[in-house]
């Protein structure tokens, strides 16, 4: 009975709307707010400032973004009551912002205004890059451009366009500016720690290597280690079917050892696919090396996948391990586009692969290959392996 009042005492507390005062797009307001209210919800039900979209309200897809106090937040995951004395930019607020406009040409020039959707967003976070970045570095700016998610058609054009008005800022000569810098408050209710070197997990990864970008084409580099002599794991990987079953998601329909057609089905949040395709096989057993190649396209043609997978399986630190080196050189286009961003890649394809190598080790033991728990890192794995495949037809 004691504790029931002594919650609700507390929620009442909780409830209690707390008055702030913010500067948006350079004017004053006052507001009460619950503690739970959003920013972005303040910006639309209350100030009508419709251009900040919400989509995922988790921080993942970049549509809320506006800038606070000089840089990019997300106003979904920003308590409005925490923002009292702040000022905030919003798409509204840059009518006639010089920058802005020869963005919105920019985007024009280059297609990349498309759905309107995460546009806000994206023209927010370009504009920041626009006024910070000292070059007009590709690699960097898809980087920094990966909080957003674009689920139409791709970054290309976003990406040329931000490149375009870092140059026009360059011959106007119009250095960089600097963030701002960030207010030195130390949080409540959590005590900052240094990790130390004893404490951190001291368990190997799976795979080891880098994942870069170049032309369009996603390069993931690994050497893998398994735990069975180079013979018998190159016996396992020259056949086929037998390294397709390790792979979650993919079933090969047909292969007579050299090409193959399949299918693989891929999930990732809302995103689902199935992907039918082909391609060819080759090894060479002087080298313990081999190539896989191939192209596939999803069932309602939204996205098409090319890719290239090369291996060669050397000795490990021992004689009874391997130490494979695996290199990917794949391309999406369409939906799932997003994955040629190393950034969304690299973490997941190193679970992928930890899956994988503990599906090659068991079926090397004699023992059964794991159910997929169907987590959403599976998606990843199907994606490239659908650069292994080829469309049938
Ligand atoms: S709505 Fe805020 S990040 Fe998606
Ligand atoms: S153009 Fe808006 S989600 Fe792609």
């Amino acid at each position: 009975m004691t504790a029931h009042r002594q919650i609700t005492r507390n929620d009442a507390d909780a409830i209690k709307p707390l008055p702030i005062r913010l500067t948006v797009n350079g004017e004053i307001s006052d507001h009460l707010v619950p503690p739970r209210t959003q920013l972005a919800e303040l910006l639309r039900d209350r100030l009508h400032l419709t251009a900040t979209h919400l989509a995922c309200e988790q921080g993942v897809c970049g549509a809320c973004t506006v800038m606070v106090d000089g840089r990019p937040v997300r106003s979904c995951l920003t308590f409005a009551a925490d923002c009292d004395g702040i000022e905030v930019e919003t798409l509204e607020g840059w009518q006639g912002d010089e920058l802005m406009d020869r963005l919105r040409a920019a985007f024009t020039r280059n297609h990349a205004l498309q759905c309107g959707f995460c546009t806000p967003g994206m023209l927010a976070t370009a504009r920041d890059l626009v006024e910070r970045l000292d070059t007009p570095d590709e690699a960097r700016i898809r980087n920094e451009l990966s909080g957003n998610l674009c689920r139409c058609t791709g970054y290309v054009g976003i990406v040329g366009a931000i490149r375009e008005v870092i140059e026009e800022r360059d011959a106007l000569r119009i250095p960089p500016k600097s963030p701002p810098a960030l207010p030195r408050i130390a949080a409540q209710g959590f005590a900052p720690f240094t990790a130390r070197a004893d404490e951190v997990a001291s368990a190997a990864p799976a795979a080891l290597g880098e994942t870069t970008s170049e032309n369009g084409w996603t390069i993931v580099r690994r050497k893998v280690t398994l735990d069975h002599p180079p013979k018998a794991v190159w016996t396992h990987f020259r056949d086929l079917p037998s390294v397709a079953r390790c792979l979650p998601g993919a079933d090969l329909s047909e292969t007579d050892g050299k090409t193959f057609a399949g299918h693989v089905g891929v999930r990732f949040g809302p995103i689902s696919a199935r992907f039918e395709g082909a391609g060819e096989f080759t090894a060479d057993d002087a080298t313990q090396s081999g190539q896989v190649t191939g192209r596939g396209k999803d069932r309602g043609g939204q996205s098409n996948v090319e890719g290239q997978l090369a291996f060669t399986v050397h000795e490990g630190e021992t004689p009874a391990t391997s130490q494979v080196d695996v290199s990917f050189r794949f391309r999406i286009e369409g939906v799932l586009g997003q994955f040629n961003r190393p950034e969304l890649v690299n973490g997941l394809v190193d679970y992928i692969l930890g899956e994988f190598v503990a599906n090659c080790n068991a079926v090397l033991s004699g023992g059964e290959i794991r159910e997929s728990k169907g987590v959403s890192a599976w998606a990843v794995l199907r994606a490239v392996i659908m650069g292994f495949f080829r469309r049938k037809g």
